[in-house]
């Protein structure tokens, strides 16, 4: 049993997210950042002096096995590239890491299952980093579709798109195989979102896309069929101007998260109608849902308790996500019955 009521945490690599989890890491109150890894030299301390100004006693390796070897670390945080999750998942928790991994999990839901049986052998905790589950926005959605509000939810609509700045390119460097393109990078929020609004998985979808010349896709949009004429409708793309929301349609009214993978500037809204003429919007207080996601994963090590995102759900993620990248190559409808 730890005896600390701080978490040690050691970060995997320089990534640019770390712009928003490492301040987190060091802000969140029952966790303690101690080390972070690049395979650039220099890197990891330019990341420590960028993101933490004068941060004192945290140690910095050019070398990301001397983070895993390094006994005082005792979960990382992995923001690798998405293709090297599964590998260095793997390789954190064989070496006894607690691992709070960045989306996508895996690129494969056996590359899940196998992170699952490491994780069960060596008895560690493994969370997907869906941060925005932490804001306590959804919870308010939730608490309007469960007052039967907007009656039987038969609809979503899930949007996430940005124009890309060149600075973030890099993205669309790699084809889906990789795991490069919107579908694996801001795609999973979306479906995500989906598979939470109705409570259950889906049964088949079809979905197209526009593709780079690296066989990354740009823009991927597409029908989720939740069976009995329950639709998730999504669309992501990097060429498209700015939407971040979700919204929730019944059979007496609906619901909308305006700004659901929220920038730190974004104002959380919730706005919600009703078929009988009755309107509602709602401005909730600002939350730094990387803070509030740290620390989750931290109570649940720390005091053994089980995390709000499972390894289950990690794979009915990427099973949807493989199945709309399946669909819109091929230009049919997949099945994900079985
Ligand atoms: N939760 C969120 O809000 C959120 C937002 C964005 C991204 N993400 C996820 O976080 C992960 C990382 O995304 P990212 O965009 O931050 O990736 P990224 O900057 O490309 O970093 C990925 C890896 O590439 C290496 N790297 C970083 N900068 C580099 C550079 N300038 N040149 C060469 N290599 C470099 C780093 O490894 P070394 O340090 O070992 O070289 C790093 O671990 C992805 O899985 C993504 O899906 C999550």
């Amino acid at each position: 049993m730890p005896t600390s009521t701080k978490l040690r945490f050691g970060i995997l690599g320089a990534a640019r997210i770390n712009e928003r989890l490492l301040p987190a890491i060091v802000e969140a109150s029952n966790a303690e950042l101690v080390a972070i890894a690049s395979r650039r030299p220099g890197a990891a301390a330019e990341t420590l002096a960028k993101y933490a100004p004068g941060r004192q006693g945290v140690r910095t390796y050019d070398d990301l096995d001397a983070l895993l070897d390094d006994e005082a670390v005792q979960a990382v945080y992995l923001p690798m590239a998405n293709h090297e999750h599964a590998e260095w998942a793997l390789k954190a928790i064989r070496a006894g890491k607690h691992v709070l991994c960045e989306k996508p999990m895996a690129l494969t839901v056996a590359d899940i299952e196998a992170i699952e049986a490491a994780a069960r052998e060596h008895k560690v905790v493994v969370m997907e980093g869906f941060m925005y589950r932490f804001h306590p926005q959804h919870a308010r959605v939730r608490a309007l579709v469960d007052s039967g509000l907007i009656g039987e939810v038969r609809a979503v609509h899930a949007s996430y798109s940005f124009i890309m700045r060149p600075a973030r390119l890099y993205r669309l460097a790699e084809s889906t195989g990789r795991g490069g393109g919107a579908m694996w990078d801001i795609g999973p929020y979306a479906i995500h979102s989906a598979r939470w609004c109705f409570e259950t998985a889906p049964v088949a979808v079809t979905a197209l896309a526009k593709y780079v010349e690296s066989g990354a896709d740009v823009t991927t949009s597409g029908v989720i069929d939740f069976g009995d004429g329950r639709h998730a409708h999504f669309d992501v793309s990097f060429e498209w101007a700015r939407q971040s929301s979700y919204t929730l349609v019944g059979t007496k009214g609906g619901v909308k998260c305006h700004a659901a993978w929220q920038l730190p500037e974004d104002e959380p809204l919730v706005s919600w109608w009703t078929e009988d003429g009755q309107r509602g919007e709602e401005r909730l207080p600002a939350a730094n849902h990387f803070v509030l996601e740290v620390e989750h994963f931290c109570d649940c090590v720390l005091n053994g308790k089980a995390p709000l995102l499972t390894l289950e759900d990690a794979k009915l993620n990427c099973q949807a996500i493989a199945a709309v990248l399946e669909s819109a190559a091929s230009g049919r409808t997949v099945s994900l019955a079985d």
